[in-house]
């Protein structure tokens, strides 16, 4: 139903069976990503590396409006994350309890064909999409609905808006997207974040592993 309501706003394309296409595993790009019901709103700066399962998020956020803002670094694999807060300078680790989100076309999702974002009218006016949705349920059992977007060539993630009857509906869009990892030590919390022994092992204990453990 949700689906089917978004499939009326984008328009649809009608094509033979997509093929699900696969996601670079690292890649850094602008989101914007927003909740009203959860009043919740993000913008900022991903590095997202699902080889190692770590993101780094940098907010950008308008510093006259008080709010704060922070420089936040979760490794999935260690379950912990450490959140810088530039206002305060200080930083917090806490263990992750939120699963690790994978922006890759899931096995199970379904397709809704492609489209156009924009218009294939003129030339460079539009961007071909590959959509897809599915549902997943979280450990609390809440079950999520999504349908998300993703650039029929190259596969990079565009845009995701979920639904749930707990958190309401989200949308989350991606802009100005690079393939790979631009600075290998983007993992590496902050001064702050870090005790001695931690900081002065850092590129051993945060640093890019040689090779991933299964
Ligand atoms: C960081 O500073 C804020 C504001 O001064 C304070 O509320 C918070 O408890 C501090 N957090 C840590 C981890 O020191
Ligand atoms: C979740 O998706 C599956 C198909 O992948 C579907 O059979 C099921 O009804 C969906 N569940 C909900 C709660 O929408
Ligand atoms: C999860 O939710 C479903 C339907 O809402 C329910 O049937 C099931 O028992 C729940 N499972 C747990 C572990 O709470």
């Amino acid at each position: 139903m949700f689906a089917a309501l978004l499939l009326c706003l984008v328009g649809i394309a009608v094509a033979q069976r997509p093929q699900p296409c696969t996601t670079p595993p690292q890649w850094e790009g602008r989101l914007f990503d927003i909740n009203e019901e959860q009043k919740f709103r993000v913008e900022g700066k991903l590095s997202y590396d699902a080889v190692y399962r770590r993101e780094r998020l940098v907010d950008e956020i308008d510093e006259t409006t008080g709010e704060d803002y922070f420089d936040t670094i979760a490794l999935f694999d260690q379950r912990v994350e450490f959140i810088y807060n530039y206002k305060a300078r200080n930083c917090t680790r806490q263990e992750i309890r939120r699963p690790w989100r994978d922006f890759g076309i899931r096995p199970n999702d379904r397709s809704f064909g492609e489209a156009y974002i924009g218009s294939s009218v003129f030339p460079e006016t539009g961007v071909l999409v590959t959509i897809w949705g599915g549902n997943f349920t979280t450990p609390t059992n809440d079950t999520i609905d999504y349908v998300s977007t993703w650039t029929y060539r190259g596969c990079l993630p565009v845009s995701r808006t979920t639904y749930s009857e707990k958190y309401g509906s989200s949308h989350l869009s991606w802009y100005d997207i690079t393939v790979g990892i631009s600075d290998p030590n983007v993992f590496i919390p902050r001064r702050e974040c870090l005790t001695n022994f931690e900081w002065e092992n850092r590129f051993t204990l945060f640093g890019t592993p040689n090779k991933k453990i299964e």
